[in-house]
């Protein structure tokens, strides 16, 4: 949650930060700001909303210059208007700082630097911060870096800064605790700063993430130094971006999240590339493979997530238990950190996140790794917070996800969860040879099966226009379609502001059953499989209610046809297989019913994608 870009070098900083701002959107819109050194003088542009309000806005100003700090906000302290948005200045305007992350103990620090006769402009936590940098520098003469760093010893909480001062304008600090940060080395001796890698890939291929507790000290005289919070000095370990730009851009699709649902063969087929040969009979996750024995004899796994990582987490558990025999527990991570969970070494624990960066799902694995516990991640985005924290995992390979509802990502992590799951099941052989030989050709063919899926759209887009006024809506599934469900309720609700409920469906009569009448649309998974039967019971009980029935069904049925309102047909698969088709159509249903209602399909209103405050 909110986006930080920084530039010092030769270049024009203002294009190069705003640029990346609008590549970090997905973290934040409440608010955006740039801050420009020129001329001895700190410009400093702020405006509530997008990026392109602060453009309109710094439209016919003085741009120019060649340091320059930016920053897309996502509020938590303070409402979104012009005066909190970042960046903020010190009492003298001397230094400008632009945060990612919560001052936890802001409040005690302003009330000991109003005694001391700073007056505070703005409502935000952050605001603290650059007043405790100027006072410590000013009390204590010491140089920005030092200042910064002895600042950080008083602040409890989280952040990703970058400070930029006026009387050392070739200079920029930067630190960074539980709120990520990359550094991006230039070709021309200069430096980027952003909170993900995507506002720098097209300037350079080299950075170095960095870990918490360090500052970097980026000078155009001296070069990048890197030192802890106790000051000793540390190796910056640069690594080159796998990131191409091709991939940052919508490639001609409207919306980056329709491109993303029609990633999906691609992102599926990269997920498992060279990880599985059905021919062959073999899967291996490369990341996994010296853990996979102590994985095998865990008593149980733990699986911590949020949003629909924690979706996707339930699949993982019938996946989990039906193929591999290993009990499983799913947790919202930020349930997990605060209940003292009872974790010990024999306990797995499993963060998927697409981000990698979520600060509960962040939390709940520190508490996991203190008791103990083996910890493992599957995270989207290469070299994140959780992808380093952990003991090993395995990456989902989908590639940069940039609409704010996830939709690729959800699919790859159910496949990693699929791969992981077989793994552990041929350790445990807990699978025949022949079962196990038929879901590696099933999920082969999974990538196909979604494209086939893809070339409903017309018919998607149909239904989405018949029910794109609905005030509420209601999706029941069974089994790993029940997470499906869950799923597809949470896709509706984030982007088309329709309230939508998931539900196991046998649980419909235990509540929800009163919310059925002519004008509930109710979206039911009933394909081929175990629980078949009883849906169709709960799909007449839905219909004796007079409520609209829009079902998934798999290619060729006939008895649900005959009931539903609407079908939409997927291609039969192995049932444990079914999530990852059944998504699809509910994903592009979200996706037109939110276009028809006219509303920001890849931005929703006060979400955020990368959640880094709890
Ligand atoms: C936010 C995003 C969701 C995401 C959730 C968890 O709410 O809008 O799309 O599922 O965070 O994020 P993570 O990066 O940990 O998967």
């Amino acid at each position: 949650m909110c986006g930080i870009v920084a530039y010092i070098g030769a270049k024009e900083a203002y294009p190069i930060v705003v640029k990346g701002l609008k590549r970090l959107e997905y973290r934040g819109y409440d608010s955006a700001g740039v801050a420009l050194f020129n001329n001895g003088e700190i410009n400093l542009y702020k405006k509530q909303g997008k990026v392109s309000n602060l453009e309109e806005f710094a439209e016919g100003r003085d741009k120019s210059g060649h340091i320059g700090i930016g920053h897309t906000r996502w509020a938590t302290h303070g409402e979104p208007n012009d005066v909190n948005a970042h960046p903020h200045l010190s009492g003298d305007g001397q230094i400008a700082l632009i945060h990612n992350g919560i001052i936890e103990n802001y409040e005690s620090l302003k009330t000991e630097l109003e005694s001391r006769g700073h007056v505070f402009k703005s409502e935000t936590d952050t605001e603290v911060l650059v007043h405790l940098i100027e006072e410590i520098q000013k009390n204590q003469s010491l140089s920005l870096p030092e200042a910064v760093r002895v600042t950080l010893t008083y602040v409890v909480g989280a952040y990703a800064i970058v400070v930029m001062d006026k009387n050392n304008p070739r200079q920029l600090i930067a630190a960074r605790k539980s709120s990520p940060l990359v550094i991006g080395i230039g070709k021309e001796d200069d430096y980027y700063l952003a909170s993900d890698a995507t506002p720098i890939v097209e300037y350079t291929k080299n950075v170095v993430y960095m870990d918490d507790e360090e500052i970097a000290i980026l000078d155009l005289d001296s070069g990048m130094k890197l030192v802890d919070i106790a000051n000793q000095e540390k190796t910056p370990y640069i690594q080159e971006l796998e990131l191409h730009l091709e991939e940052l851009e919508k490639g001609g699709y409207e919306h980056f999240m329709l491109k993303e649902i029609h990633e999906q063969p691609r992102s599926i087929q990269d997920c498992f590339r060279g990880r599985l040969n059905a021919k062959d009979g073999w899967v291996q996750l490369g990341g996994i493979k010296d853990h996979i024995e102590k994985i095998g004899k865990a008593k149980r796994i733990i699986f911590v997530a949020c949003g629909t990582s924690w979706h996707a987490a339930l699949v993982g558990e019938y996946l989990f238990e039906d193929l591999a025999r290993i009990p499983v527990e799913v947790e919202y991570a930020s349930e997990f950190r605060y209940r003292n969970p009872i974790i010990g070494e024999d306990d797995i624990v499993i963060a998927i996140s697409q981000s990698g960066e979520t600060a509960d799902t962040l939390a709940a694995l520190d508490i996991a790794k203190k008791k103990g516990a083996t910890t493992l991640g599957i995270c989207n985005v290469v070299g994140s917070s959780i992808s380093r924290v952990t003991d090993a995992g395995s990456y989902t390979h989908a590639g940069p996800e940039i609409g704010v509802a996830s939709t690729k990502a959800f699919t790859a992590q159910v496949t990693v969860l699929t791969l992981m799951a077989l793994s552990i099941a041929k350790e445990r052989a807990t699978m025949s040879e022949s079962q196990f030989r038929t879901i590696l050709t099933e999920l082969e063919q999974i990538p196909n099966k979604v494209s086939k899926v893809l070339e409903q759209n017309d018919l998607i887009e149909h239904i989405s226009d018949v029910y794109q006024n609905a005030n509420n809506a209601l999706y029941l599934g069974r089994g790993s379609s029940f997470p499906v469900a869950l799923e597809g309720a949470l896709k509706l609700k984030e982007i088309s502001y329709i309230h939508a409920e998931g539900y196991p469906a046998a649980e419909m009569k235990h509540g929800p059953i009163a919310l059925i009448d002519e004008e509930m649309p109710v979206f039911v998974i009933a394909t081929q499989g175990t629980s078949y039967e009883k849906v169709v019971s709960n799909i007449q009980e839905v219909k004796a209610r007079k409520g609209k029935i829009i079902a998934i069904v798999t290619e060729g049925d006939t008895q649900v046809k005959a009931m539903a309102d609407h079908v939409i047909e997927i291609p039969d698969t192995d049932e444990n297989l079914v999530p990852l088709l059944a998504t699809i159509p509910l994903q592009l249903l979200s996706y037109h019913v939110a276009v028809m209602r006219g509303c920001n399909v890849d931005q929703p209103r006060n979400l955020a994608k990368s959640v880094t405050v709890e």
